[in-house]
């Protein structure tokens, strides 16, 4: 890679994870340590996978298809038509269904056949939302697409605003990323939103990547999908691609398992793709994944301690920061413009009483005003039991006020 490569990956692309080390470097905790900066969920482990691994741990010693077992497909359909009921008769596990190592490599490597299908138009675009799950920056770079990134503030309801996107980038656009529920915001795409977000997609011809990791953890009611959106209302999957994961889901973001399924036509390019560049799910783990999504219980178990902890939220917080109850994944995205901004009150936050939380602006591209969507946020992961979510929570508003 060359120099001038690196430089542009570099300034797109910077771990909030290790931006928060900096920051927090040299700084001593004010209490025993508890981070809420990871979204890496808590629960313990669905208890049936055990059996299923040592009954397949053999085959470890064998390459696993990048098309997946037909067990683990299926069982993805299956998933997708209880979960989707207006999926029922549209999902066939052998046209529509690929598995991922985990959904991040997938919606980094989808960009890659995304930019193949729609040559001739100059400069690729990748539009990207902001605040935005830093693997589309990232994808759209190494791709040498230009991300364009669409503000998704309260006043647009925490998601881009479809209707001010500028009708030739719409043209040059080959892949727009929408993440519902969206991390860090919480927020959730409505039927509506997503058939505009479709339409769009077809009448410029891109694809729109739905990253729904977080579709199953919500408060009262299921968020709907974007391919459930389009095979309801169009009766066809073109142009619309989900990613989904066992990681929040489940609880199970060292299984590295999810999946994408959608429009045949790209998902047979994404194959052919992926087949020579992209990691395979090693066998036995797409045992364990078929059974993972075959099982509700222990979804719903954990929807249980998600909706406690935003419980505890609800009243400790009791309306401070800007707190708003969101429809769904389990974050909070606080307002602490009147404590110096994000990174002043993370900082604050740890010195005073060891809460680890992370900066808005690490998760968030300036605009080209200057702006920052992100600068006077806070993202907390309430992914804790509820003791150390309560603990944690008090803290926070004995040293904030
Ligand atoms: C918005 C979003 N999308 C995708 C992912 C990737 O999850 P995984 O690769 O574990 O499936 C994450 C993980 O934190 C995320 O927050």
């Amino acid at each position: 890679m060359s120099d001038e490569n690196s430089t542009r990956l570099d300034a797109l692309i910077r771990s909030p994870f290790a931006r928060l080390a900096t920051l927090l470097e040299g700084i001593k905790p004010g209490a025993e340590p508890i981070n809420l900066s990871l979204g890496e969920p808590r629960a313990s482990l669905p208890p049936f996978l055990g059996p299923i691994l040592e009954e397949h741990l053999n085959a470890f010693g064998r390459y696993p298809p990048i098309k997946g077992i037909p067990a683990l497909r299926q069982s993805i359909a299956k998933w997708l038509s209880r979960r989707y009921p207006a999926l029922q008769d549209a999902i066939d596990p052998e046209r529509h269904v690929l598995p991922l190592n985990g959904s991040r490599e997938g919606l980094f490597s989808a960009v890659f056949p995304a930019c193949a299908r729609k040559p001739g138009i100059g400069e690729p675009v990748v539009l990207i939302p902001n605040p935005f799950y830093q693997v589309y920056a990232a994808a759209a770079g190494a791709a040498g697409a230009t991300p364009m990134f669409l503000t998704a503030g309260p006043e647009t309801g925490f998601l881009p605003d479809l209707n001010a996107i500028d009708e030739a980038v719409l043209n040059r656009t080959v892949a727009l990323y929408l993440c519902s529920p969206s991390n860090p915001e919480g927020a959730v795409a409505s039927p509506d939103y997503l058939a505009k977000a479709i339409q769009l997609a077809r009448r410029h011809d891109f694809l729109l990547f739905a990253d729904e990791c977080y579709s199953e953890i919500y408060g009262d009611e299921p968020p709907p999908g974007a391919i459930e959106i389009a095979e309801s209302q169009t009766r066809s999957l073109a142009n619309v691609v989900a990613f989904q994961s066992l990681s929040k889901r489940s609880g199970l973001p060292g299984l590295r398992s999810g999946f994408a399924a959608g429009d045949p036509a790209f998902m047979g390019a994404y194959f052919r793709f992926r087949n020579v560049a992209c990691p395979q799910v090693p066998l036995p783990l797409q045992h364990v994944s078929a059974a993972a999504w075959a099982d509700e219980a222990h979804v719903e178990e954990a929807r249980g301690l998600y909706r406690a902890n935003f419980d505890s939220a609800d009243v400790i917080l009791n309306g401070r920061y800007g707190f708003r109850r969101p429809a769904g994944s389990f974050f909070l995205w606080l307002n602490m413009a009147g404590f110096g901004g994000g990174e002043a009150a993370a900082t604050t936050l740890w010195k005073g009483c060891g809460v680890k939380v992370l900066p808005g602006a690490y998760l968030t591209h300036a605009q080209p005003d200057g702006a920052n969507p992100g600068q006077d946020f806070i993202r907390v992961a309430l992914v804790h039991d509820a003791e150390t979510t309560r603990e944690a929570l008090g803290r926070i508003v004995a040293t904030l006020g």
